[in-house]
């Protein structure tokens, strides 16, 4: 049995860390979560990660976090990052190296990097005036959205749509996505053939 860590982010509100234990539960992911770490306590990702009776480990941000976030996640065979909003540490990238994924609510490589978080993907996705949006899994390396997609989900960009609109469509397919992308990284790490 695989084991999990998901980093939530500061506002942590949590549907896919929701969408990723219930996957587990559920044996549609073949590991458990171990421990979800957050850079704040009480936000509604941490409330719901403790009604599951998952262990929650606070690691506020700054400049010591890299080796107390590495010694949180011991133990953990992949890294979910999920609304966690910085760049990690280069002690953790290097822990757990093509072992960490994000999800990204948009088509990357457009939409994504510095500063492309929220609202603000979905506001620069409309403005495009695109056809399509959707979500990417994605490898994390030392770049803003910039490693390996894994995985994509489209939907459309219907007439009407606000920011608002287009982010509760997207974030449904968020939460299959994640954990078909976590299955599947699962299985190549079992097989010995998971790429850079
Ligand atoms: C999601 O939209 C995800 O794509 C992005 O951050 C948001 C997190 O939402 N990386 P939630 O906390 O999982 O509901």
């Amino acid at each position: 049995m695989h084991t999990l860590g998901i980093l939530v982010g500061p506002k942590g509100r949590g549907s896919n860390m929701a969408a990723i234990a219930c996957a587990c539960a559920e044996g549609r992911i073949p590991a458990r979560v171990g421990v979800i770490v957050s850079p704040v306590d009480g936000t509604p990702a941490v409330e719901a990660a403790r009604e599951m009776g998952i262990t929650v480990q606070v690691v506020p941000t700054g400049n010591d976090s890299g080796p107390r976030l590495v010694s949180a996640l011991q133990g953990c065979d992949l890294v979910c990052l999920a609304g966690y909003l910085r760049l990690l540490p280069n002690e953790v990238l290097r822990a757990f190296q093509n072992r960490i994924l994000n999800i990204h609510p948009a088509l990357l490589p457009r939409f994504g990097g510095k500063g492309m978080y929220g609202m603000r993907v979905h506001e620069a996705v409309l403005a495009a005036g695109v056809s399509e949006s959707g979500c990417t899994v994605h490898l994390v390396n030392e770049r803003y959205d910039g490693g390996r997609i894994l995985l994509q989900r489209r939907v459309p960009v219907l007439p009407g749509d606000t920011p608002e609109t287009l982010a509760a469509r997207v974030l449904k397919e968020e939460h299959r996505a994640y954990p078909e992308a976590i299955a599947q990284v699962l299985h190549e790490l079992e097989a010995g053939t998971q790429r850079a």
